[in-house]
């Protein structure tokens, strides 16, 4: 097998066995108020949102993962069985490897047809031309694509790249693609240096993907002889700092928040922090390796309750109200916003 598509299969066993339930997102030092006295019955409550600029039923979704090797090709087919039977969006792992082979594209290219009605995400990293965006595009039949930006897991990659200019091609793919691009990290947390950048290019999608959950430096520190890199796990910042540090730039973006969500709670305060959806991996391949599909059908039946209980007793009926709730930050995190 082609070493990117091993590489494949490496990340799915390294991030799974790098798992843990409790995730260091920041979220713990968020508190959401409760209303007390709601004035709001369940059946009111609507999830609606947006992602990519497109309506959709869930404000939580199918974040990148995998795909490419026949593996990560059966995840990906049990990942799209779940999102068909739950409505969520689903998007896949990098499609660089299918780029390669036509062998690696199949797996990508069946995936449309078990989901005829969800809104499907492609991948690729943040220096494909446009050539191989639009074949990325064409390959799932996708509705958006996501361009992935993550020069720390590749500096410790040891076939990673070691040189990272980003900002002219990410212009041209968002300007220039057919369906909307959608930036992102990959668990390192997007800096809001990095926001004021992104606007200059028109980019309008931005996956804020912090710290706290799957970390990709772990991943290939893992994946190293002499696993030298563990010191780097600690850059990046908290899913709940890269909201936090986003909100001046509410008007330019739609976010993304993802990045160790483990529970409705999660989902709901990073609303409230400004995201319009969320994105979910480590969770939702640890659910699915463990519990198969049904298990996992169960898991996003239960945040979907779970989080219309906690807009009820946060008093919101709907995803723009939760934006406006009011929330508590630790002195941490009130510190941490000071200091931008
Ligand atoms: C990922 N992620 C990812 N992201 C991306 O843009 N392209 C990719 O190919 C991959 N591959 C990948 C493989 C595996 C096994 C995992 C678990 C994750 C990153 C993912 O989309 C997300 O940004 C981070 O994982 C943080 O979210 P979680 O996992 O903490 O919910």
């Amino acid at each position: 097998m082609d070493i990117h598509a091993h590489r494949k299969d490496e990340h799915v066993f390294i991030a799974e066995k790098q798992y843990r339930p409790i995730a260091d997102n920041g979220l713990d030092q968020v508190r959401l108020l409760p209303a007390t006295l709601p004035e709001l019955g369940l059946d009111e409550i609507t999830l609606t949102t947006t992602l990519a600029g497109k309506q959709v039923a869930y404000p939580f979704f199918i974040n990148a993962m995998t795909g490419g090797s026949p593996q990560t090709d059966k995840i990906n087919e049990k990942l799209a069985y779940v999102a068909n039977k739950t409505g969520l969006a689903m998007a896949t792992g990098s499609q660089s490897v299918g780029l390669k082979a036509p062998k690696y594209a199949q797996g990508f290219t069946t995936l449309r047809a078990l989901l005829p009605e969800n809104m499907v995400i492609g991948n690729l990293g943040a220096d494909h031309p446009l050539e191989n965006c639009q074949k990325a595009v064409a390959m799932l039949s996708a509705d958006a694509l996501e361009l992935h930006l993550n020069a720390a897991q590749e500096l410790v990659m040891p076939e990673g790249d070691r040189s990272f200019y980003w900002l002219e091609n990410l212009k041209q793919v968002t300007q220039n693609l057919a369906v909307p691009v959608i930036v992102k990290e990959v668990g390192g947390g997007i800096s809001p240096l990095a926001l004021a950048k992104l606007k200059q290019c028109h980019v309008k999608y931005v996956d804020l993907s912090g710290k706290g959950g799957t970390n990709f430096i772990a991943i290939e520190n893992e994946r190293r002889k002499r696993k030298e890199y563990h010191f780097l796990t600690d850059l990046g910042l908290t899913t709940a700092e890269v909201l936090l540090a986003a909100q001046p730039y509410k008007a330019d973006f739609s976010f993304t928040a993802s990045g160790g969500i483990r529970n409705a709670l999660d989902i709901a305060k990073c609303i409230a922090l400004g995201a319009d959806n969320v994105g979910i991996s480590g969770l939702f391949l640890h659910t699915l390796l463990k519990e198969d599909t049904t298990g996992l059908i169960a898991l996003i039946e239960d945040l979907k309750q779970q989080l219309a209980q906690i807009m009820l007793l946060v008093g919101c009926k709907n995803i723009t109200e939760l934006q406006q709730a009011p929330y508590v930050l630790s002195a941490e995190l009130l510190a941490f916003r000071s200091q931008l």
